[in-house]
């Protein structure tokens, strides 16, 4: 009886091994800031890239970026980020896109927004559906670097790390509404 079962197991392991193996490879791309952050620390040294940098962190990057929005916001707020009138606000010249402090925009996309809002001066009053539980750290500061630097916009780079700063810290089941997020 015990010698079966372990003949059985052989095979079993080697299967749960190139099982997971296999998932490791597929899931890579989004596993990349994980992976990209030492080693980008082992090929240069710490200091001048540290200076080099507006803000301490791995920046978002832009070109992902855009590939995260075209695959999520870009339903809502169009490819060229004008919106579209009556429903979804404009993301090209918005000014609360291009705030240097970037805690709000980083709140919208992981709890969502909702309610009256102003943006070039147009009024909206709807909901922003939250985006935190489908897009990762670095998926979000990689689409809001984008957002920050397209159709005119010109911001600096969301990093990785507010990010996870803002997920750790809050956690919220509705919505922000425009007074919650002006008033923190
Ligand atoms: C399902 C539609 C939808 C999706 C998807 C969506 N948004 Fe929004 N977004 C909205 C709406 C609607 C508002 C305005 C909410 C309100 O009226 O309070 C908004 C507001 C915003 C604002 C603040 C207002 C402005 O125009 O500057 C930002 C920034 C923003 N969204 C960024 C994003 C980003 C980045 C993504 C993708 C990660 C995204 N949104 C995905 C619908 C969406």
């Amino acid at each position: 009886m015990k010698k079966t079962n372990q003949l059985t197991l052989v095979p079993l392991a080697l299967l749960t091994a190139a099982f997971f193996s296999g998932c490791g490879a597929a899931e890579k791309p989004t596993s990349a800031p994980a992976d990209a952050a030492p080693a980008k620390e082992a090929a240069k040294p710490a200091a001048p890239t540290a200076a080099a940098k507006p803000a301490a962190g791995t920046p978002g990057d832009a070109e992902a970026g855009k590939a995260v929005y075209l695959r999520v916001c870009f339903a809502c707020h169009q490819a060229n980020g004008l919106g579209l009138p009556g429903a979804f606000p404009p993301l090209a010249g918005s000014s609360i896109v291009t705030e240097a402090d970037t805690g709000k925009i980083i709140r919208i996309v992981l709890h969502g927004l909702q309610g009256p809002i102003e943006v070039k001066g147009v009024k909206f009053n709807s909901l922003m559906p939250a985006q935190g539980a489908q897009l990762n750290d670095k998926e979000i500061a990689d689409a809001l670097t984008y957002v920050r630097n397209a159709w005119g916009n010109t911001a600096a780079p969301v990093t990785v790390e507010a990010v996870a700063g803002v997920r750790a810290q809050v956690q919220r089941p509705t919505p922000w509404t425009w007074d919650e997020l002006t008033k923190k």
